[in-house]
Parts: C-alpha cells; sequence; structure tokens
C-alpha cells in the first residue's frame, strides 16, 4: 500500500500506521509505504486522521520506450479488477523522458487497458472524469512504472463533519498533524483563541473521544472492488462503537469574529460535540486563560486581510498576550505569514513546514515559563 499524506507529516503518520497495525512502514516523500490484507486496508481508510489517501500497487515494471508503456500495462489482467460496465480514470505523477506530455503517457494506459477489454468482450469500460468507480494512479519515474489502484475515494480531509466554514480554514489531515505533533493528549486542556470553523477542537475531540475521523463517510473507493469483503468491513464499521471513549475534554474554542463562531457552534452541534467543546465569542487579546496550563493551538489570519503594519503589531500583540498570560502553557502557531510570525517575540521551542493545501506554513512552538 502506499499512503499519501502533505509534506512534513510523513513521520507522524507513520507512528499512526503503527498504532494501527501496521508493521514496517517506509517513509518516503509525501508517502509511506508498507503491506496491507483487506482489514487493515479498511482500518487505515478508516482510523487515519494523517493520511489524504490509501493507494493498493497492482503493478511494477521498467521500461524501454514509450510503447513498453502500453505493452506492460496490457499485463495486469484488469478484466479481474475493472467490471466491462464500470468507469475508471488514471491520474498519474510522471517525470520520464520517455513521454513529452503526461497526458501521452495517460493515453497510452488507457489504450492498453481498453484494448485489453475489447479484445475480450468486444466491449470496455469507460472514462469518467468526476465519479469513476475506479481511479488509478500511474507513477514513472524515468524508466519505472508503478500502477496503484485508488482505495479512499474522496480524500480523507473531507471528513463529512463540516457543514458550514469560513474563509481561510485549516485542513481537517493538517489540523490532526499539528495536534499529534504537539503531543496533545485527552487529558492535556487545548485552547484554539481563534478556531474559525472549529477544526482543530473537533479533531481534538475526535481524537480525545477515539472516533474514526471517517465515521460520517458512506462511501470508500474500496467498495468497488471485486474483492471487497463485506464481512470484513462490517466488522471493521462495528469496531467504532466498542472503541468509543467516554472521557471529560477541557476543549476551548474562541473566536473574535460572530459570524466565525456561530459557524463553529453549527458544525459542533450537529456532531453532538457541543458539550465537549467550550464556545466563546471573544478576542484573544482579552482572553484569561480558562486552565491553569494546557496547549495552545492557534492559527492566525494571515497576509492579504490587514495591512503588513497592523498584521504585524498584531502579531507582536498575541506574543505578549502569550508571554504576559499565559505562563504553564505550551503555544503552537501556525501561519503562512513568515513575516509576521517573526514579530511574535518569543523564541521558538521548535519549528516545523507544513502544507495548508499549497499554501506554505511554519508551525511554530513557543514554551511559555
Ligand atoms: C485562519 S482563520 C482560522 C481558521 C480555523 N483554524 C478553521 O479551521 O476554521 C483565523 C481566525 O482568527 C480569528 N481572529 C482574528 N483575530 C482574532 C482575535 N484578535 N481574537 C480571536 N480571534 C481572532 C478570525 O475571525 C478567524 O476566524
Amino acid at each position: 500500500m502506499l499512503a499519501k499524506t502533505m509534506a512534513g507529516l510523513e513521520q507522524p503518520l507513520a507512528d499512526e500506521l503503527v498504532e494501527l497495525g501496521v508493521k514496517d512502514p517506509v517513509i518516503g516523500n509525501r508517502a509511506i509505504t508498507f503491506k496491507a490484507n483487506h482489514e487493515l486496508t479498511y482500518k487505515v481508510n478508516l482510523w487515519s486522521r494523517l493520511a489524504l489517501r490509501f493507494l493498493r500497487k497492482v503493478d511494477e515494471f521498467t521500461i524501454s520506450d514509450a510503447q513498453g508503456l502500453y505493452d506492460g500495462m496490457g499485463k495486469t489482467p484488469w478484466f479481474k479488477i475493472i467490471g466491462v460496465d464500470q468507469t475508471f480514470r488514471i491520474d498519474n505523477t510522471i517525470s520520464s523522458d520517455f513521454f513529452n506530455s503526461p497526458l501521452y503517457a495517460v493515453q497510452l494506459a488507457k489504450d492498453a487497458i481498453v484494448d485489453q477489454f475489447r479484445r475480450r468482450f468486444n466491449k470496455r469500460p469507460s472514462i469518467e472524469k468526476e465519479y469513476p468507480d475506479f481511479t488509478l494512479l500511474l507513477a514513472i519515474k524515468q524508466n519505472h512504472c508503478t500502477v496503484y489502484l485508488d482505495s479512499t475515494g474522496d480524500a480523507l480531509f473531507k471528513r463529512g463533519y463540516r457543514i458550514s466554514t469560513v474563509a481561510a480554514p485549516i485542513n481537517e489531515v493538517l489540523a490532526a498533524g499539528i495536534l499529534r505533533i504537539s503531543g496533545w493528549k485527552p487529558e492535556i486542556p487545548l485552547i484554539d483563541p481563534m478556531c474559525g470553523s472549529g477544526t482543530f477542537p473537533v479533531e481534538a475531540a475526535l481524537m480525545g473521544m477515539n472516533i474514526p475521523p471517517g465515521f460520517k463517510r458512506n462511501h470508500f473507493g474500496f467498495m468497488k472492488w471485486p474483492d471487497f469483503q463485506t464481512m470484513a468491513w462490517k466488522k471493521c464499521k462495528a469496531g467504532i462503537f466498542r472503541e468509543q471513549k467516554d472521557v471529560e475534554l477541557a476543549i476551548y474554542g474562541y473566536d473574535v469574529s460572530k459570524r466565525n463562531l456561530e459557524i463553529a457552534k453549527e458544525n459542533i452541534r450537529l456532531l453532538r460535540m457541543h458539550k465537549d467543546i467550550h464556545l466563546e465569542h471573544m478576542d484573544f487579546l482579552q482572553l484569561d486563560p480558562p486552565e491553569p496550563n494546557g496547549i495552545i493551538i492557534m492559527n492566525p489570519p494571515y497576509g492579504e486581510r490587514l495591512i503588513k503594519e497592523n498584521m504585524q503589531a498584531f502579531y507582536r500583540n498575541i506574543g505578549d498576550t502569550l508571554k504576559k498570560k499565559f505562563q504553564g502553557y505550551t503555544a503552537w502557531i501556525v501561519s503562512s505569514d513568515m513575516d509576521s510570525l517573526k514579530h511574535i517575540g518569543l523564541k521558538p521551542s521548535s519549528k516545523h513546514t507544513v502544507f495548508n493545501g499549497k499554501l506554505e506554513c511554519k508551525l511554530l512552538s513557543f514554551k511559555l515559563y
């Protein structure tokens, strides 16, 4: 299997996969490879908070020219995987001198598959860009081709719990990754003073109660696989209720925007987590710590909205407030505004580079003595 994630989350994802029962994960670039049977494939899709998707390796071969791709693809018995009346799509990551355009490689791979069907059945599965039954990933690095079958469907950050959203929400996978990097545990108070739509509080509550992030999803790619094991999947889903923990959580979310706080409230109420997450309308600069110590995770607004000097002053005020009022806490700040981050005025204890979608961000931690 190949697990895909965001840059900077590889090691935390490998640790998470080991907790889920994976043996000897191998860390790559935004990816982890490991071995899995059906049960484990279903389990990691349902339970992983840090992966974007999981793909099963179907074939691997080397080529000496473009025709080699057509020949290699033709050797996989696609007719045993894809039904003739089903649909598929081929995604790609290609860097090879044999192909001057990735589309040419995808076209050859597609031809190899449909020609195989035509020869056997005089019929062929069709291409569907939006909602295909199967998504293949064709990865070519120079002369080395690997073909994967996507087991996930919609990317795993689409948890299905976000009903409404704010202007710049943090990606759910990144939020879960930051919580994990921060070392937050359910018994530690967690404060998100700029919670927006409530992604950090919700991801933390899901972690604390041991509810899988995919608990609201009804569909995963593997359900269309010809060897899908319904019983194994049912068993995996039945585990959700068994694993759930009834814990006391101290999770606090605040926001200066009434509108954003209403959005967080709506999301959290629909998840029936309104008793587990304390939400309040508050300017961080006026906030008094609700607990004597804990972890603060903060995703302040960045760039565009405020003019630069205002933004720098705002970040300076964040630093001052942390310094004056939040002794005993560890604060984690994630932002893409590298210039303003320098104005926090505290010495970071750690620095990570992470990505919110395509946006490069710094994740800094500050121990407040
Ligand atoms: C980048 S968004 C946070 C997004 C959030 N992490 C999410 O996933 O939805 C920044 C948030 O900070 C809030 N904010 C800005 N200034 C604030 C302040 N002084 N005190 C509290 N919240 C503030 C904004 O209203 C906005 O909701």
